[in-house]
């Protein structure tokens, strides 16, 4: 009913992420990167099944990296009323969690079933993505320089001190120039572009704009988690090769088209949560002490744009007897 606060799902969510984040943080440097992502979904998928909800999962992501996965398709949830689509990456930057690098999450999404993106086989986007005081000022097919320059002037900040984030990958050399040459600074990051894309909108992380190709199904992560805090995302579908761009073409996939953040996810009533694994500009990684453990999360509402921060401490004497999942 109008006016009665409703339920937000997003603080049930954040159990599912927090879960995952102290199961696969066990692996931080281990170099298992299989071992930690299992142990990320089951745990995921076992907190998921007790929310009441009857989601489909849109974006699972393990068919990229062959590792175990919440499948495309499979429903999650208690099976009743509300219905969803779901995205979720169990660890974003599972790599640098295994290798014992910065900035691997756990992330999951939800919104109204039918309102997110479809990535199929297109893999990678070419993204741009800005917080609150850039949105309408970005552009994915103008010249790097010109984004940047549109961003400086609306922030009102010089161009030289305009910090962007990109993925440190040989494919962005020409990005990496190019941003020289406009005198910008520059957040390399191992992994993660979802908490590259979410840092645009937290003042503490100090950055003004990701830009570069990372992951389509991270894209609308991404555009879930910037619904709530109020910044943009555009993108482009980017094939690696001939192959994978006729392969997407002939499911109907244009990479010459602009893709929106109502593309990506066309509700505002859209729930997203974060939790840290490895130390990141966003997130604290997990934390463990004597028996127990301390997670950082974020927890958004795209309805309310309501951001909560939570920082939780969890004792595992108290959990390991009553919870399936072991802490
Ligand atoms: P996963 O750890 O979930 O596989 O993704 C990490 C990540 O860095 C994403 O954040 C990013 O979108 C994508 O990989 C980029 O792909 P690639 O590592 O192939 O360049």
């Amino acid at each position: 009913m109008d006016g009665i606060p409703s339920r937000n799902l997003a603080l049930e969510l954040v159990r599912v992420t927090e879960a995952a984040a102290l199961s696969a943080g066990r692996f931080m440097g281990r170099g298992q990167k299989e071992a930690a992502d299992k142990a990320a979904v089951d745990a995921m998928r076992l907190v998921l099944n007790s929310i009441e909800m009857d989601a489909v999962v849109v974006i699972g992501e393990g068919e990229k990296d062959e590792a175990p996965m919440l499948f495309n398709g499979e429903h999650v949830g208690t099976g009743s009323p509300p219905e969803f689509d779901l995205a979720v990456d169990p660890i974003d930057g599972t790599r640098p969690l295994a290798d014992g690098f910065v900035n691997s999450i756990a992330t999951v999404a939800i919104a109204p079933r039918g309102t997110m993106y479809d990535p199929g086989p297109a893999f990678y986007m070419d993204k741009i993505a800005v917080g609150p005081e850039a949105v309408g000022m970005i552009d994915i097919t103008a010249p790097v320089a010109v984004n940047l320059r549109r961003i400086a002037r609306i922030k009102d900040m010089h161009v030289n001190d305009i910090t962007v984030v990109v993925l440190n990958r040989p494919r962005h050399e020409k990005l990496i120039r190019e941003i020289r040459e406009c005198g910008a600074r520059i957040q390399l990051i191992p992994d993660g572009d979802v908490a590259g894309a979410m840092m645009t909108c937290w003042p503490d992380a100090g950055v003004d704009v990701l830009m570069g190709i990372g992951g389509t199904p991270e894209g609308v992560l991404a555009a879930c988690a910037l619904r709530g805090m109020g910044g943009e995302i555009q993108g482009k579908l980017y094939a690696r090769n001939e192959y994978e761009r006729r392969q997407a073409e002939e499911l109907g996939y244009d990479f010459n088209k602009v893709i929106t953040m109502d593309d990506l996810v066309s509700s505002d009533d859209v729930f997203f949560a974060a939790t840290g694994i490895t130390d990141g500009l966003l997130l604290d990684g997990v934390k463990y002490f004597s028996h127990g453990a301390r997670t950082d999360s974020l927890v958004i509402r795209g309805k309310t744009a309501t951001v909560r921060q939570i920082i939780a401490r969890h004792n595992f004497n108290v959990l390991n007897p009553i919870s399936q999942i072991e802490y």
